[in-house]
């Protein structure tokens, strides 16, 4: 049993496997690349979760949390340029571990992503649902007050969950509904598609610096860190830093915490492996340009947010439009809902189409029941079943979970990802270090050291009951791998077949 947990499936046999399936062209250059990385990357942290960390956790200091945060994942890109390198084939981060570490890790970072997508679309749906509500609010028009928002939230001044007098966040299901079928019926995701959504929202965020400066009062940014510049806790135990009524981490790193939703999307570069011209090399460069780039642009628009109105007066909701009206400027506050709108669609298609696409990858391998998620409709082509699984569940969650709840489980899932991944990258240059490695994270193992150590410290700048719920959650993988996936393995049943695998 021991070794089927930790047999690998052989480069060859990835690179057999992809054979079989419609071969994509190779048409993407670095440029495409970096501007995927970018279509999926901006979206409702910028645009709402900026609101939240500014005005509860880290207040001007906001600025440094989104350097913080960058800085962290521009460590785990790096780690994760160099697996995409090693590993020349389609995949997340799920094949990348099968390759190289094993049957088992490779499921607890499958089971590890599906967390990952589907919380990610339900925050980026109620995202959508904020900016679309401040849209048609500009021309007057409301949504029914019970069918606004999730039911419950968290009140950082109370410490405690209270109600919100709503039944439920109707423009979220709504969204994720027309999403599922659009995605059921097939998409085929044009370059150009995408480099009209990257155009409009680096538009958006551009038009927002540029504009935003000749409106920001300095004094807005004293206090600079009304909230210190730390926020950590280990297992609901302050370590360092101001907590709130209800004992969470307050402060810069707390910030960081929230703020790092904002970056994830970079990772989906590697996706597009099989149609990069020059996948070794161009991946990489994708994966890190789209992160730094990203990087520099938050960084001024959270200078910008900060600089022109006080914390404590920043919407949670729709902030970046909203501090344009507040500056009097209702054509920006309209333009940039607009954009912001335009920019949230393009990230939650992205990550409703990279969930089934996971599952089904994990199902082929036998680990989930291949009859449903590996399920190909026959007419479109698309993973149907798992498709609309996906799009009811997240539906579900985005109707009923509020927003930072949704935020935080995502990011510690994240994190967790990342983790992994910059640890296997630190055991590879042990374990196989003469392995060709086209792209080498530069300083030796310094780098996936660092990446590790970052992501760690913004997970335990998490308020500590999503500790919790990523232990329940992985606890259930456990109880799924063990039930279910090692005993239906393709790699088991190869091994009982005779086949020789790697070690
Ligand atoms: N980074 C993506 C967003 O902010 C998930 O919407």
């Amino acid at each position: 049993m021991k070794d089927q947990l930790f047999a690998k499936k052989p480069l060859s046999l990835l690179l057999e496997e992809m054979k079989g399936e419609n071969r994509l062209r190779r048409i993407l250059g670095p440029v495409q690349l970096t501007s995927l990385g970018v279509g999926a990357i901006i979206g409702t942290g910028i645009f709402v979760l900026t609101g939240q960390a500014a005005h509860d956790k880290a207040g001007p200091a906001l600025i440094l949390s989104f350097v913080v945060s960058g800085i962290a994942c521009i460590f785990a890109a790096m780690c994760y340029a160099e697996f995409a390198s090693m590993v020349p084939v389609a995949g997340s981060a799920y094949t990348y571990a099968f390759a190289t570490m094993g049957e088992l890790f490779a499921w607890i970072i499958g089971w590890d992503l599906v967390l990952e997508y589907t919380v990610v679309s339900a925050t980026v749906a109620h995202g959508w649902s904020h900016y679309f509500q401040d849209f048609i609010g500009i021309f007057g028009l409301h949504v029914p007050n019970a069918v606004t928002r999730a039911p419950f939230d968290y009140d950082p001044s109370l410490g405690r969950i209270v109600s919100t007098g709503t039944t439920l966040d109707l423009p979220a299901i709504v969204i994720t509904l027309i999403l599922t079928v659009i995605l059921v019926k097939g998409i085929h995701e044009s370059a150009s598609f995408n480099t009209a959504m990257v155009a409009i929202k680096l538009g958006v965020v551009l038009f927002v610096i540029a504009a935003g400066i000749f409106y920001i009062n300095p004094a807005n940014w004293t206090p600079f860190a009304p909230f210190g510049y730390t926020g950590i806790s280990f297992f609901g135990k302050t370590v360092s830093g101001m907590t709130d009524a209800g004992g969470q981490p307050l402060g810069m790193l707390a910030g960081a915490g929230i703020i790092f939703f904002a970056y994830i999307g970079f990772d989906s570069v590697s996706t597009h492996a099989e149609e990069a011209r020059n996948p070794q090399k161009d991946v990489p460069i994708g994966i890190v340009t789209s992160l730094i780039l990203c990087t520099i642009l938050y960084i001024a628009v959270s200078a910008v947010l900060t600089g022109m109105v006080p914390y404590n007066k920043i919407n949670i909701d729709a902030p970046v439009s909203d501090a344009f009206r507040q500056a009097g400027l209702p054509w920006a506050q309209l333009l940039i809902s607009a954009g912001a709108l335009a920019g949230i669609t393009s990230v939650l298609l992205v990550m409703m189409l990279s969930q089934p696409r996971v599952l089904l990858a994990i199902a082929r391998d036998g680990l989930l029941p291949q009859s449903f998620f590996g399920a190909v409709h026959e007419k479109f082509r698309t993973p149907w079943k798992s498709t609309i699984l996906t799009g009811v569940v997240v539906a579900i969650l985005g109707a009923f979970l509020p927003l930072r709840i949704l935020a935080e489980l995502t990011n510690i899932g994240t994190l967790l990802a990342f983790v992994i991944v910059c640890l296997s990258v630190l055991i590879m240059r042990f374990t196989n270090p003469g392995a060709h490695r086209p792209f080498k994270a530069p300083g030796g193992i310094v780098v996936p050291i660092l990446g590790t150590a970052c992501c760690l410290l913004l997970m335990f700048s998490l308020p500590a009951e999503n500790w919790l719920r990523l232990f329940i959650w992985l606890l259930l993988g456990f109880v799924i791998y063990f039930g279910y996936g090692r005993l239906h393995s393709a790699m088991r049943s190869r091994m009982e077949g005779g086949a020789r695998l790697e070690p």
